[in-house]
């Protein structure tokens, strides 16, 4: 008989992915400010710093990776056991110098160490063996993670004091109403992010189940797995501009947000999920169009340029999800 799952369970498994997510965002933001901390090193440790800052810089990057995949693979045993998994992520905590970042991500792995021990024992219990097996190969490289953040906790690098410079004349049009149109778009790529991923998996399981028609049969394909395997590298586009868009943001000392807007949808049928992600994209060109007219109008030509660049991206992903929209 198959693994005969309780909600308690689900909640448990989705607590894991509420922190898959949580980690993914936060080490892409890290990731995204490093260039920032890199320039604002001292003239006496700049070599040291530098390097340091660079290398973090890369690792960081392909742990947000490792965790999105990490979120993936949870949210896909979710479904193949009948539950729902979850677009919610834990509170995203960034920080404002490396070590600052080495303690919020030591923080973040050690949490996750003791709760994949505590879903490996119970997986054991209720005989979910592929689902133990699967959190015993996380364990290891959150783990490793752990260790890696755990070499920088000490590192010799001060937080910023904020607001003590005067602004140079170049710089006031980086106002705060300005941040927050940016920071719109900072919410539309987490939650294109996010559903897009929760989708993949979902898509994966419809695609076994079941095949509409016989040309289906025929060629062993269905719609939902076309869905599956066009969100992916989807997915990884919008990470890019997380990235990007972000990386302006810290340059230009604003800040960030760290949550979706609008929430994630994730719908029941492949039907769902292409119109849905047809309005996510739609609500980023309209938003994105706006923020190019804004950056135009203060002359902020490398945003514009930036944001040119992305509605074209985004354009492709609307024709995409359009194309298999009847
Ligand atoms: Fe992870
Ligand atoms: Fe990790
Ligand atoms: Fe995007
Ligand atoms: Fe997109």
């Amino acid at each position: 008989m198959a693994v005969q799952p309780t909600t308690e369970y689900f909640d448990l498994l989705n607590m894991a992915v509420a922190r898959e997510i949580q980690v993914s965002i936060q080490y892409m933001l890290q990731h995204a400010k490093m260039e920032k901390l890199i320039r604002k090193t001292i003239p006496e440790n700049i070599l040291f710093d530098k390097t340091t800052y660079d290398a973090v810089g890369k690792f960081l990057k392909e742990f947000a990776i490792v965790e999105m995949k990490h979120a993936a693979d949870i949210m896909e045993r979710i479904y193949y056991l009948g539950g729902s998994a979850t677009t919610k992520a834990n509170k995203v905590m960034v920080g404002n110098s490396l070590s600052e970042f080495a303690k919020n991500d030591v923080k973040a792995e050690e949490e996750a160490l003791v709760l994949y021990r505590k879903i490996i024992n119970t997986a054991k219990e209720v005989d979910d063996w592929e689902t133990r097996e699967m959190f015993e190969k996380i364990y290891g490289e959150e783990e490793q993670h752990l260790f890696k953040f755990q070499e920088y906790v000490n590192y010799k690098d001060e937080p910023e004091e904020a607001g003590n410079v005067a602004l140079s004349e170049w710089r006031r049009i980086f106002t705060d109403d300005y941040f927050a149109l940016l920071n719109k778009a900072v919410a539309a790529e987490i939650s294109a992010i996010i559903q897009y991923t929760n989708q993949h998996e979902k898509a994966a399981l419809l695609a076994l189940r079941g095949k509409d028609t016989a040309l289906e049969v025929i060629l062993e394909t269905n719609k939902a797995k076309v869905v599956s395997d066009l969100l992916k590298p989807i997915f990884l586009t919008e990470m890019e501009h997380l990235e990007k868009i972000t990386e302006r943001i810290y340059l230009l000392e604003g800040e960030t947000v760290t949550e979706p807007e609008p929430l994630p949808q994730v719908g029941d049928n492949a039907d769902d999920f292409l119109k849905l992600d047809h309005e996510a994209e739609n609500y980023a060109l309209v938003l994105y169009r706006k923020i190019i007219e804004e950056a135009m109008k203060r002359g902020d030509s490398k945003t514009r340029r930036m944001f040119e660049d992305i509605v074209s991206q985004e354009e492709d992903h609307y024709w995409t999800f359009d194309d298999f929209l009847r």
